[in-house]
């Protein structure tokens, strides 16, 4: 058979690589993006009681209404976007699957995304095997920043979506208010959609305000946000997540939805419901892990790597220009093998794998994982 590759291009994804590469030198592994604490008992309890009481069928297409209503109430609480529960809200098979069936209920061959780089690598593959063309505009370092009047230039009749992500994987930075309101200004009167991918709206620090397209009535009437609940309750593992977005929207949405998932895990999703009933549990994150960065940063501030403090997400991005002229995939390589310490090149998420010498290193760990990952830091 002669099979023609649908993603001819795509190279299996660097978190694969680098932890599997980390678990083969038995290195400390702050390359993939989750934490190596255990989550809540609460909530773990919560799961097995509903799965004991029985809830192991099938749930709702678009989600168990009472864990809609919880994140509808969230949305009220938080920044007074009103989200209706039976027809705005789907719960996901993670962010990723939010990711993906919202581009492919809207993207068609030659439609163009623009996409920031460095982006999350789910996104551009989505856009391609819908057909469509993704438009990358590369930022940079160190503050990675949006010229505005560039992302203008490249907007054409063939656009149909933006894709933007705050707090930002993998630089953590985040987007200003001024930001929201020029992407708000550029989208005005055109039928651009924009996708928020909004996984780390929970995890902010230094007193910055999460800028949630829902905050800017013109730009929420075109917008999905995605989120997860794996990011923000420390279980990426049980690959939970929700889309919200206007029901003209979430009516296509659901279309793809029934077809690529049509629901998810039931008993986590009822005890998710009733764990979003005490908001401090969403709350408290950006506390916990702006202790864990300022922790990390303060045990590497002698090193010879240099850095911008991350403004949010649980990853810290780390310019080793003073220490290596290697590129940034060779060097994440070799400080995996020889000194027992994974991290993430940047550059697999940059257009043309543009190499800045920057390496992401992920904090949501415990505080001896991360003590121990300085030391080896500071001795390079
Ligand atoms: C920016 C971003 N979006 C989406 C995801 C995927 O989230 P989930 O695990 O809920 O699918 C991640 C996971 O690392 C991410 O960093």
């Amino acid at each position: 058979m002669n099979h023609q590759s649908k993603l001819p291009n795509l190279e299996t994804t660097i978190f694969s690589v680098m932890s599997a590469l980390a678990q083969k030198h038995k290195a400390i592994n702050l390359s993939q993006g989750f934490p190596d604490f255990k989550g809540d008992q609460k909530l773990i309890d919560l799961v097995s009681a509903n799965m004991n009481a029985g809830y192991n069928y099938y749930a709702p297409m678009p989600g168990v209404l009472k864990l809609r209503e919880a994140i509808a109430k969230k949305y009220d609480d938080l920044y007074s976007s009103t989200y209706h529960p039976d027809n705005e809200i789907t719960v996901t098979a993670g962010a990723t699957q939010a990711i993906y069936t919202a581009i492919t209920a809207f993207i068609r061959p030659r439609d163009e995304v623009i996409v920031f780089r460095p982006a999350y690598d789910c996104y551009i593959p989505s856009i391609e095997l819908n057909g469509g063309k993704a438009i990358s505009i590369q930022l940079h370092k160190p503050d990675y920043k949006i010229d505005w009047n560039n992302v203008a230039k490249v907007i054409n009749n063939n656009t149909k979506m933006i894709i933007i992500n705050t707090p930002h994987n993998p630089s953590g930075t985040v987007f200003s208010k001024e930001d929201m309101l020029q992407l708000q200004k550029l989208t005005n009167n055109t039928n651009i959609i924009v996708l928020s991918d909004e996984v780390y709206e929970h995890i902010i620090f230094d007193d910055e305000q999460h800028q949630s397209v829902c905050l800017f009535p013109e730009l929420k009437s075109r917008s999905f946000i995605t989120a997860s609940f794996g990011k923000t309750f420390h279980n990426t593992g049980w690959k939970t997540g929700y889309c919200c977005a206007p029901k003209d929207l979430m009516d296509e949405f659901v279309k793809v939805h029934q077809f690529n998932v049509f629901s998810v895990n039931h008993p986590i999703q009822l005890a998710l419901a009733e764990y979003l009933e005490e908001p401090n549990h969403y709350l408290e994150l950006s506390g916990l892990f702006q202790e864990k960065r300022d922790l990390f940063l303060n045990l590497i501030k002698e090193s010879r790597f240099t850095f911008t403090p991350s403004k949010g997400t649980y990853f810290q991005a780390l310019d080793y220009s003073n220490v290596s002229n290697e590129n940034d995939y060779d060097l994440a390589i070799r400080l995996t093998e020889e000194h027992g310490i994974a991290s993430i090149p940047i550059s697999v998420f940059n257009e043309n794998k543009l190499d800045e010498k920057m390496l992401r290193f992920c904090f949501a760990k415990t505080d001896d994982t991360l003590k121990r990952g300085a030391d080896i830091l500071n001795s390079i």
